[in-house]
């Protein structure tokens, strides 16, 4: 069996190139899809408090460890949520999210989002006041909450990193405190290929992980597996579109994480197929002039009243992330 190409971290971990996404797997779906993924190959699962089903993939877990794997050949990585970020929350949720898998260390933990909500009230407090927002926590700042992840032991999480940064938020985090993210977890796609943030990465020794990378769309457009040109790509080269995006984000080096419940889609997504400079190019064209950002909060309902990415529709915003 194979069990596909590692990437290096700055730390010298190794991470398997392609994981398993896990969110929006319902329940009853995610164990199957852990367990079955397990068993045919991947070593890398990626995993979310926010995801309300890290019980589940506990469960599979329980049925793969020892039996079919060793834990230490299996990289989890696991986020920290909104509602956790304040010094004095971190680690009670990591110890929950180790609770729920039945493990006790992870080997990649993220900040989720550069956006604090109030702890205590959920996962998604709701605002006071305003029906469709969430409370934002406006004290509480990205520097306190890298502390706090640099804080944890490093006997529950081996590496810590973000997702969803920008430069101007990894710059903040960094200079703050001289200690560098392992991993930015982003959307990545060719509608959004991203070339600064990914060039400052690279620059930083920033690993990228590539969510969405199939263009997962919540805004009701055709996805990306559908495109003409993906398409014409997969067919000339015998593979399926989702292998065509996969090697898309494997050619830019980033590790790349699908999610599937069906066991077909595991397994096809899961085998590598290498694009050459021509097709490569071919399918970036079809981002040019067509840039799109799927995954924006501030259109969330409810909303997360706050600009994160400086996007055109985030200019609204009533807040800005808070880094110092
Ligand atoms: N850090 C973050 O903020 C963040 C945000 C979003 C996602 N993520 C992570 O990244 C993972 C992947 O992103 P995503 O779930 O947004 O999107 P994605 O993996 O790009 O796309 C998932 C969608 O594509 C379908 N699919 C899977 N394989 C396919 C194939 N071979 N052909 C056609 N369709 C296929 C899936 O349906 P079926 O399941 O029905 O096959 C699902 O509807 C997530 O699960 C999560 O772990 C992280």
């Amino acid at each position: 069996m194979s069990f596909g190409k590692h990437i290096t971290f700055s730390t010298g971990a190794q991470l398997p190139q392609i994981g398993l996404g896990t969110w929006m797997s319902q329940p009853k779906e995610v164990e199957n899809a852990v367990e079955f993924a397990v068993r045919n190959g991947y070593r890398h699962l990626d995993l979310a408090m926010i995801y309300e089903n890290q019980h589940e993939v506990g469960a599979a877990l329980k049925k793969v460890i020892p039996s079919v794997v060793k834990r230490e050949e299996l990289f989890l990585t696991s986020k920290l949520w909104n509602s956790a970020h304040q010094a004095a929350w971190a680690e009670k949720e990591l110890d929950e999210t180790l609770k729920q898998l039945g493990t006790d260390y992870l080997d990649l933990y993220l900040v989720h989002w550069p956006i604090a909500f109030p702890p205590g009230n959920g996962l998604n407090p709701p605002h006071a006041t305003k029906e469709d927002e969430i409370a934002i926590d406006t004290t509480t700042s990205l520097v306190e909450t890298w502390k706090a992840m640099i804080a944890l032991p490093k006997s529950k999480v081996r590496s810590i990193g973000v997702s969803n940064f920008t430069i101007d938020q990894l710059k903040g985090i960094i200079e703050a405190t001289g200690v560098v993210p392992v991993v930015n977890q982003i959307e990545a796609h060719p509608l959004l290929p991203q070339d600064d943030l990914v060039a400052y990465c690279k620059a930083q020794n920033i690993h990228i992980t590539a969510y969405s990378p199939l263009g997962n769309n919540l805004i009701g457009r055709p996805k990306l597996t559908e495109h003409p040109v993906v398409k014409e790509v997969a067919r000339k080269l015998d593979a399926t579109p989702a292998q065509v995006l996969i090697a898309w984000g494997v050619y830019r080096g980033y590790s790349v994480i699908p999610k599937s419940v069906h066991e077909d889609r595991i397994l096809s997504n899961f085998k590598q197929v290498e694009l050459s400079k021509e097709d490569y190019e071919k399918v970036t064209a079809i981002g040019h002039g067509n840039y799109t950002r799927f995954n924006i909060p501030y259109t969330y309902k409810p909303k997360w009243d706050v600009n994160i990415f400086d996007e055109p529709i985030e200019k609204a915003a009533a807040l800005k992330v808070k880094i110092h």
